[in-house]
Formats: structure tokens, C-alpha cells, sequence
């Protein structure tokens, strides 16, 4: 069996590569420590992949704790770190909780792979990493800048921490996946984005707003210099994200031993402005969604898409599915969650 240990398994980009990785052929081991995320996606996971899912309740920074994963599971060909919180404006709140969980869950899995000889790792990172990029779409060579905040900055010393041990010659072979705005839901409406309290992200603010959980959704800025003044991102299916976290592990697979840290950004290559999202997410739905253009959002960026040759060409890898199909997903997702009972989460 190919067992593949997934920290934040039941987390958002998480759940969705589990069932990616149990389609591929792979045993993927949820390991979390649900402070970020709900335990009712663990039944929904066995409902998806039909298994029996081994799962570890546990925090990724407790060394012991996380080496009974390693002891207690056969071959484990590989681990893929999701494990970390990820907003931006709660690091600026919370930093020291940031910098402890971010970078102190990698460094202790580093640890504990070399314990246990496990050498191939997919971690997860951000576009947040580029800053405000110079040049447009970014590639894998952009230069990064200062992190416009203490999440950003996390995922450049994680990244830094897994090519300083590259160049002590340490036996690891990474992939670093640099996401761009992952967004959606799984087509079967059983597993989504399950925000904790008001979300900071767009797509489930919009998805809570046309539910009626919240007043209305503000656009943050429309005085930006973009076609109609909104922020441009990147918004990738989180399904297509999770495919290509299975590439990333096939690749690893077949690589030399020396060890390496190769890098990729992962997006759809095409730059999408808030106020076009918005109108996506209605015209696919067919609904009217009730917002007003109101001031910018400390922090943004203006304008950031990626530059996806490199995942093509070296993973074989692209984005499929387009911006309808992940508006259409996140709002059938939603109205699962209504039909279940989710209101408002916490
Ligand atoms: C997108 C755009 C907002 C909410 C961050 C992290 C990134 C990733 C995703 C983890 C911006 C606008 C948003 C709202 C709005 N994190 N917006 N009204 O900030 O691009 O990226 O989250 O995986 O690493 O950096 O994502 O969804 O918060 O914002 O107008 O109520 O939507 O201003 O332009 P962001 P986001």
C-alpha cells in the first residue's frame, strides 16, 4: 500500500486531495488536529473514498505524538504537510500563534521524517509568498518580497527551512506548491470550504451572503488600477489543486535520490477581478447577490496571477475545471450545508 501521511487532512485543500489521493491508487492518513476544521468531514471522506480512513487526532508540533503515525503505518511513501492556519488577518491579530503552528508543525514533521527515513515531501504554500509582484503573471522565478503579513511570511521560512536543508544536504526530496486562490468545492456537494466564523475569503463570503447568512458582501476597493478598479487574483478549483498535489507526489516518486526542493506555482495562468467573480458567481446560479463597492482592505495586493508553464511541462499538470464550475460547486456546497443544518459557523 502507498501510504501517504496528510497533515490537515480534514481541512479544506486537504479533504479535497484525500479523495484525489485514494482515487490515484494511494492510502492517504489523515492526521489533524481539527482546531481549523470540523470532524463531521471525516464521515463524509469515508462516504467519498468507500474506506475505512486511518485518522490521528493530533497536533503537528508534538513530536512524539506524530511520530506514532510513522510507527504505527506500514510503508509511508510520502507526506503531504497542509497542517497550518491560513488567514491573513487573523496572523496580523495573532502572530506568535501563527509563527508557532506554521513553522513549528513543519520543523517538527522535518524532524520526524528523518527519524523514520521518510524522504518525499509536498508542502503547501502561497502565492502570498510573491507579495506585490513587478511583472505579470508571476513565474516560479519572481522575485519574492516582503510578506505584507505574519501568514505570508511563515510560508517564506517554511520554504526558506526546506532549501537551507536541501543545501545541508539533508535527505529530503520536496515539492513546494504555491497556491494561488483556491476556491470551490468537490462537485459531490459532500465536502467544501467550512470557514469558522466570519470568512475572510471572498467565495464563501459571497456563497454566506446569497444564502442570507450575511447582510450584504463589501468589495473591498474599486479604485484599484485594474480594468474595473477591483483586485485581480487567481482563482483555482480547489479540485484541480488537489490533483496536483497526486502529480507532485507521482513526480517525487520519480525523481534521483539527491535531495531538492522544486517549486511550482499552481493556478489557472489567467487573472480575475473581484467584480467579475461576483458577476460569475451569478450568472452560473442564476441569483442576485446583494453588495456594495466599499473601501480597500489594508494588506491587499492589487493584481496577482501565475505565470503555470512550469506544472504543465515538468508535472504534466494544468487547471481544468474554470471559474462557473468552482461557483457553481461552492454554491451547491452551500446550500448542502443549509440543507444540513450548517448555519453560521461558530
Ligand atoms: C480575494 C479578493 C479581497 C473578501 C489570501 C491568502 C492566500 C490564500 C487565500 C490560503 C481580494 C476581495 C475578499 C470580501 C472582497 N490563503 N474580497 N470582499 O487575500 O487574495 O489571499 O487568501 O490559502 O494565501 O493570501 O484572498 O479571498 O481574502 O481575497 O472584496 O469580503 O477578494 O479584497 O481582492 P487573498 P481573499
Amino acid at each position: 500500500m502507498k501510504k501517504v501521511i496528510v497533515t490537515g487532512g480534514a481541512g479544506f485543500i486537504g479533504s479535497h486531495t484525500v479523495v484525489e489521493l485514494f482515487e490515484a491508487g494511494y492510502t492517504p492518513v489523515v492526521v489533524d488536529d481539527f482546531s481549523n476544521s470540523h470532524r463531521s468531514v471525516l464521515d463524509a471522506l469515508r462516504a467519498l473514498t468507500s474506506a475505512d480512513l486511518a485518522v490521528y487526532d493530533l497536533d503537528c508540533t508534538d513530536a512524539e505524538k506524530l511520530a506514532e503515525v510513522f510507527r504505527d503505518d506500514g510503508h509511508i511513501c510520502g507526506a503531504i504537510h497542509f497542517a497550518a492556519y491560513k488567514s491573513v488577518v487573523e496572523s496580523v491579530r495573532a502572530p506568535r500563534k501563527y509563527y508557532a503552528n506554521n513553522i513549528g508543525s513543519l520543523v517538527t514533521l522535518l524532524g520526524v521524517m528523518q527519524e523514520f527515513g521518510l524522504e518525499n515531501l509536498v508542502f503547501s504554500s502561497s502565492c502570498t509568498v510573491y507579495g506585490q509582484p513587478d511583472a505579470l503573471p508571476v513565474t516560479e522565478a519572481t522575485p519574492l518580497q516582503r510578506a505584507q503579513s505574519p501568514y505570508g511570511f511563515t510560508k517564506q521560512v517554511c520554504e526558506q527551512l526546506i532549501d537551507d536543508l536541501v543545501d545541508a544536504k539533508s535527505p529530503l526530496r520536496a515539492v513546494t506548491l504555491r497556491y494561488f486562490n483556491p476556491i470551490g468545492a468537490h462537485p459531490s456537494g459532500q465536502i467544501g470550504e467550512l470557514p469558522i466564523g466570519v470568512p475572510d475569503n471572498l467565495v464563501p463570503y459571497i456563497t454566506q451572503t446569497a444564502a442570507g447568512l450575511r447582510e450584504t458582501l463589501t468589495v473591498f476597493g474599486g479604485d484599484y488600477a485594474t480594468p474595473d478598479g477591483s483586485c485581480v487574483r487567481d482563482y483555482i478549483h480547489v479540485v484541480d489543486l488537489a490533483k496536483a498535489h497526486v502529480k507532485a507526489l507521482d513526480w517525487i516518486t520519480t525523481q534521483k535520490s539527491e535531495p531538492f526542493n522544486e517549486v511550482f506555482n499552481l493556478g489557472t495562468g489567467e487573472g480575475v477581478s473581484v467584480l467579475e467573480a461576483v458577476r460569475t458567481f451569478e450568472a452560473v446560479n442564476d441569483l442576485k447577490l446583494n453588495y456594495t463597492v466599499g473601501a480597500r482592505r489594508p494588506g491587499d495586493v492589487e493584481k496577482i496571477y501565475a505565470n503555470v508553464d512550469k506544472a504543465r511541462d515538468v508535472l504534466g499538470w494544468r487547471a481544468e475545471l474554470r471559474l462557473g464550475d468552482a461557483m457553481r460547486d461552492a454554491w451547491n456546497w452551500q446550500t448542502t450545508l443549509a440543507q444540513r443544518g450548517f448555519a453560521k459557523q461558530r
